[in-house]
């Protein structure tokens, strides 16, 4: 009960403040917090629920997000054959692991949404609602109540840019509609319009920032299973309509984050939008290119090899040619939301199979996840060996808490947060966790930076 007290405050804190409302200052830059949806700060946490089985659906999303970014339907029934005994059809909650309050409209209406790397467009539910699921922490936004709120017209830039991310919905009266589907079989479907959003800054305690004619989806019509997703979805990825595309030159088109462990005791994790002070060019940052690729707005790097202890393991482990063999670029796409690493099957076997060499402790079998190498909860961390990820140009060194979960209700076992996967490859968000991690959409670049992202 307590996470749920906490966040009626924080909502209603956020309420007060947005009365002082300080302008946007062009090239300037603000941070929210980022909060997981397991961690004890989110609304959606039941103490209630056994850690086995949070840890479990949180490998379910990693591996249905797979067939999120590959555009394909989920098949499940295949998918079960090759990575364990899963057995579920459709995995709530598809689009993401973390959740940020903002506010939507004229007065400020504050909200919980998903905040999501692998997603495009800003869609909140709306009234009235042909469907709407069920939004627990905000009433459903009410856009006949906002003053700032204004429907997209048909014949516009915006409408027609639209085309891009939304499947195809003809416009109603003069009123651009948008058609935004997930890979879980979600859909949201409404008027594309435009309106005020509000960010309360965590730099100073009193700083709000609003932003005015943001393009977003008033969602009139939401179906599926958005579970535990708050009031809607703040897309991240680099289309014309995600976030940091709306905010571009004012926030110098960066923005990063500094995910904390999920374990970690009420700490939220930070959201930066504009280029990140504490990112100091020097030996500790490294940067590796984002590959753009034809109509996707993800953000593809390009993983050339894993080394365990001195043994480094090419991504492309094919051996079907003794010659050196070609290794593609934009292999592996960087997420947010997706909890385990999913590697190709054949990489993920020799990688498995270096840990298994290095570690001196007998394996043990969790029968309750799909993770497939798993070690008892105890052992010594100093047994794990070095593991680098070897993107080009960029060294990252990994350490035990990046590489293995904690699963179980006391956290008996210790389990590698990597999966094999025949659909694409993720670099998910275990991995990333006490990284600095930077986007830089002009210069095509995403930086890390080691840090203790709790002292952020
Ligand atoms: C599963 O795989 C089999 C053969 O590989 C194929 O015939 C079948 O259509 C697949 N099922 C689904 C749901 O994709
Ligand atoms: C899990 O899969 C294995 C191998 O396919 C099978 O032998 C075992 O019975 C399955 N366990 C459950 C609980 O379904
Ligand atoms: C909502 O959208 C779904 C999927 O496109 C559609 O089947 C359904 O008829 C819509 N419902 C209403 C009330 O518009
Ligand atoms: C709009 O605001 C009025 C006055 O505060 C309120 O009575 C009404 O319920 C609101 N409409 C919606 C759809 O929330
Ligand atoms: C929205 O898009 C989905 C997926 O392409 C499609 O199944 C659905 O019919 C569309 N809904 C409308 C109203 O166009
Ligand atoms: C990209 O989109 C354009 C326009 O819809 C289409 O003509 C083209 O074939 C697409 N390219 C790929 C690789 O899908
Ligand atoms: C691996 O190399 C082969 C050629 O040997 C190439 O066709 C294939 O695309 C490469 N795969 C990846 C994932 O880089
Ligand atoms: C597996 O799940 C069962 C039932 O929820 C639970 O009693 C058991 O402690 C779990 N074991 C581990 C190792 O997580």
């Amino acid at each position: 009960m307590a996470a749920y007290n906490f966040s009626i405050v924080h909502l209603s804190v956020f309420f007060c403040y947005t009365i002082s409302l300080v302008s946007f200052v062009y090239g300037g830059g603000f941070s929210v917090d980022l909060i997981h949806r397991d961690s004890p700060l989110s609304p959606f946490y039941s103490s209630r629920d056994k850690a086995s089985d949070r840890a479990e659906s949180s490998i379910r999303r990693s591996i249905e997000r797979c067939s999120h970014f590959s555009k394909k339907k989920p098949t499940s029934e295949n998918s079960s054959n090759k990575l364990g005994n899963i057995t579920s059809t459709v995995v709530p909650g598809v689009v993401g692991d973390y959740l940020m309050l903002l506010a939507v409209g004229t007065p400020a209406l504050p909200l919980l949404a998903v905040a999501d790397t692998g997603s495009d467009i800003i869609w909140f539910q709306c009234t009235p609602c042909d469907v709407c699921f069920p939004q627990t922490f905000s009433p459903v936004f009410a856009p006949e109540n906002s003053s700032t709120y204004e429907n997209i017209p048909c014949a516009t830039k915006e409408c027609d840019a639209l085309s891009s991310v939304s499947n195809l919905i003809p416009c109603d009266g003069n009123a651009c509609k948008y058609n935004a589907s997930y890979g879980d079989g979600s859909i949201s479907i409404g008027n594309f319009a435009r309106e005020t959003l509000t960010f309360q800054s965590t730099e100073s305690t009193e700083s709000v920032v609003s932003v005015t004619n943001m393009a977003f989806g008033c969602g009139h019509n939401n179906t599926g299973i958005f579970s535990a997703l708050g009031a809607g979805l703040v897309g991240l990825d680099a289309g014309p309509f995600s976030l940091v595309s709306q905010l571009g030159p004012a926030i110098d088109h960066k923005f990063s984050y500094c995910l904390v462990n999920v374990n970690a005791n009420r700490i939220a994790s930070k959201l930066t939008f504009g280029s990140n002070p504490k990112l100091v060019s020097g030996s500790k940052v490294v940067s590796t290119p984002i590959i753009f690729k034809e109509n996707q707005s993800f953000y593809f790097l390009t993983l050339e090899a894993i080394s365990v202890g001195g043994i480094r393991i090419p991504f492309n482990t094919s051996t079907s040619s003794n010659n050196e063999v070609l290794l593609q670029k934009g292999n592996i796409i960087i997420d947010s939301g997706s909890t385990v690493t999913s590697l190709p099957t054949d990489f993920y076997a020799a990688f498995e199979a270096e840990m298994k060499k290095a570690i001196t402790v007998d394996p043990v079998i969790d029968p309750n996840t799909s993770l497939r190498l798993c070690y008892p909860g105890d052992s010594d961390p100093s047994l794990v060996p070095s593991v680098t990820a070897h993107f080009t140009d960029a060294d990252i060194v990994l350490n035990p808490l990046n590489l293995f979960q904690l699963n179980g209700d006391n956290d008996e076992l210790a389990c590698l947060a990597f999966l094999p996967t025949d659909d694409v490859a993720i670099y998910g968000n275990i991995v990333q966790n006490n990284f600095i991690v930077e986007y830089d959409l002009v210069n095509k670049l995403v930086s890390f930076m080691s840090t203790d992202c709790q002292m952020e």
